[in-house]
């Protein structure tokens, strides 16, 4: 079924109202929470207890203050923005996690953009050096499990080892970041461009074992987040490389999300879900491939192509800002957006908020706004 185009200018009332939203529920966990460190809500109350498991979402809810002052200039996110920044600062060592891309990519490198100060520029390149010590003999980064797991989540990551590497010049950086790439289009990246959340390799030989999957429906399936991820992250990785076969891995994981997405292309948590099970979205996914989309728009060449995948961002968007998504009416809700998936599994953050969901929505929103991708970054 065909749908009329989307025309941006006349959602560009929409997306405003939104993001007067965004800072509304901004400055109320400011005020309610000090210090505090969002991941997901628990009945749209952020959670403040049990597995809180933050290492990897301490970027988000400074991501979205740095994207509101970018936008707004309104002082009044400065400070905060920098305060939960510089508190980042000790992680450009931290070889504990493979996310530091995500920590540092949504905090020191918009406040880089903004002030072009040396110092931030010397913990990016640091925090990119710490993640390439995490490369194996398989060829690419090791996830926090352990150095026989790869994940599809890393793509949103090794774009800071490639940002550090075009920093320094520094080409042992740009081959480590290159391989892991290869690896995981080669591994995780399916023909029809479904993806595998997590791959497993025979540490001593680097000999690729099997697909596996922790947030995933199974093994075999497609976690919706995970091909999200990998939209993005090869979308990225071909910016910051300038190596076409990204593109066309990213173009590959894109066409594959818009053949399988339902209607207003939202999508389940899982693509693969049987009828039996509740087929939940998880609004994380789409907002994460409405901006990957949005990069992805600027990236191709085909005037066609481009049109294809920024309709896509925009039918993503305008679903997302609906008061299905948006909880305008529901002020007892303290998320941006609702309907996020963290763990099926073991019951986390299901149906709820999520702290990347909220960010990745602000910085696609940013991006539809301005009309251009790098308002976002
Ligand atoms: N562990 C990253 C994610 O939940 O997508």
């Amino acid at each position: 079924m065909s749908r009329p185009l989307l025309d941006r200018p006349t959602l560009v009332p929409l997306f405003q109202e939104t993001l007067g939203f965004v800072a509304a529920q901004s400055q109320r966990i400011l005020a309610q929470y000090p210090n505090y460190l969002p991941m997901y809500t628990v009945a749209g109350k952020w959670n403040r207890e049990g597995e809180r498991w933050t290492h990897w979402c301490e970027g988000f809810f400074p991501g979205i203050l740095w994207l509101l002052y970018k936008t707004t200039r309104d002082e009044r996110w400065l400070a905060p923005a920098r305060a939960y920044t510089r508190r980042l600062e000790p992680r450009q060592y931290d070889r504990t996690v493979h996310d530091l891309g995500f920590l540092f990519f949504s905090t020191y490198l918009r406040e880089y953009r903004l002030t072009g100060e040396a110092q931030l520029r010397e913990v990016l390149i640091q925090a990119g050096r710490t993640l390439a010590l995490r490369r194996q003999k398989g060829g690419y980064l090791a996830s926090f499990i352990g150095p026989q797991s790869l994940f599809i989540d890393i793509m949103m990551n090794v774009g800071l080892i490639f940002w550090a590497a075009n920093a320094t010049g520094d080409d042992s950086l740009r081959q480590i970041a290159l391989e892991h790439c290869r690896t995981t289009a080669r591994t995780l990246v399916r023909p029809e461009g479904g993806t595998a959340h997590e791959g497993i390799f025979d540490p001593d030989t680097g000999a690729f074992l099997h697909e596996s999957t922790h947030q995933g429906w199974t093994a075999a399936s497609t976690w919706t987040r995970g091909l999200a991820w990998a939209i993005y992250g090869f979308t990225a990785a071909h910016r910051l490389s300038g190596e076409e076969e990204f593109l066309a891995t990213a173009q590959r994981c894109a066409d594959c999300y818009l053949r399988r997405a339902p209607e207003g292309l939202v999508p389940w948590w899982d693509f693969d879900l049987p009828a039996n099970v509740p087929h939940l979205w998880d609004s994380s996914a789409g907002a994460i491939t409405a901006s990957g989309l949005w990069d992805l728009a600027e990236a191709v060449r085909d005037p066609m192509q481009q049109e294809r995948y920024r309709q896509g961002a925009l039918t993503l968007l305008q679903t997302l800002c609906s008061d299905a998504f948006v909880p305008r009416q529901r002020p007892e809700w303290e998320g941006i957006l609702m309907h996020g998936v963290y763990h099926y599994h073991k019951g986390l953050g299901v149906d709820e908020s999520v702290a990347w969901g909220d960010h990745f929505f602000v910085e696609a929103l940013v991006k539809a706004l301005a009309g251009n991708a790098e308002a976002g970054w």
